[in-house]
């Protein structure tokens, strides 16, 4: 059965708000056995009462992705009760600034533990079941903060970079074997993380990059199983790594400005 069938075992992770809420909700109604996971249990148990009465066989489990033995066991106890694994997001996030001098290390670790090494920890995991079934799908949230980093933003910043090189070269390496792992892009969407950029009275993005978690839900389910590895929800984006190569210097300026 294709990964992205109605009846597939779904495990998202970060299910408690915003985007990984919304897919998991949007995957259920679509049929699909979904497993949610996150920290805060008492959002799960909402979750879990709505999922139900798409999905009777869904559920959420406390887990934390940046503790990698807790994490591991939760997906091998998820395949072992499901049997398999076929669509796995990797969307759990977090995100602080940090300004240079003003910060401590401790906070790239937190956001690289969270962003990177949980991603890398859910992909890894599920991959070897994947390739011996020759079905699969893999959704790794990075975010447009990794192709145009903004000033006290190195930290977010590089832990999406790091998403985004990891997912590429893993699914070049597994696409012959049956496995699409993609790298999404979400645009700026107005959840708890996405309005903490924001302060009172501030002005939100343009409204060429603004989506909701419905529309990239939506997104993900037309293009996960797809040829593409990047889902982007915007392109306009894109244009800063275009601009970045070729008018590197008014690019420069440009970000600079957004200092001050
Ligand atoms: N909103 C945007 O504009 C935007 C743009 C680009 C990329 N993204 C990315 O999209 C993803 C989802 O973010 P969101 O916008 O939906 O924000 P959100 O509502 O704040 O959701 C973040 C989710 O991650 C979970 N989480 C954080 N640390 C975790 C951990 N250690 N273990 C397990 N779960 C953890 C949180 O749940 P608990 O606190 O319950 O654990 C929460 O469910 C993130 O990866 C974010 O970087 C967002």
């Amino acid at each position: 059965m294709p990964a992205s069938r109605p009846g597939s075992v779904a495990v998202i992770t970060g299910a408690s708000s915003g985007i990984g809420r919304c897919l998991a909700l949007t995957l259920a109604r679509r049929g699909s056995t979904v497993v949610g996971l996150a920290r805060r249990g008492d959002l799960l148990a909402e979750l879990e009462a709505e999922l139900g009465r798409h999905s009777a066989s869904s559920s959420c489990r406390v887990c934390d992705v940046s503790v990698t033995e807790e994490f591991v066991d939760v997906l091998r106890q998820i395949e072992q009760m499901h049997r398999r694994i076929d669509i796995m997001v990797n969307n759990a996030g977090v995100e602080c600034l940090t300004p240079v001098n003003e910060v401590s290390l401790d906070s790239y670790r937190w956001m690289l533990d969270t962003n990177f090494f949980g991603v890398v920890t859910g992909t890894l995991a599920v991959l070897p079941g994947m390739v011996a079934r020759q079905s699969g799908i893999v959704i790794n949230v990075a975010s447009d903060a990794a192709r145009a980093p903004e000033p006290g933003h190195a930290g977010y910043a590089a832990s999406k970079a790091s998403v985004g090189a990891f997912t590429e070269s893993v699914a070049l390496e597994v696409a012959s074997r049956g496995v699409h792992v993609h790298a999404l892009y979400p645009a700026w969407v107005p959840t708890a993380m996405g309005l903490s950029g924001i302060d009172d009275g501030g002005r939100l993005p343009p409204r060429s990059v603004r989506r909701s978690e419905e529309q990239v839900a939506e997104l993900v389910i037309r293009h996960m199983g797809g040829k593409r590895v990047d889902i982007n929800a915007s392109r306009l984006p894109l244009l800063a790594v275009a601009a970045r190569a070729l008018l590197p210097v008014p690019y420069q300026w440009a970000m600079r400005r957004r200092a001050t």
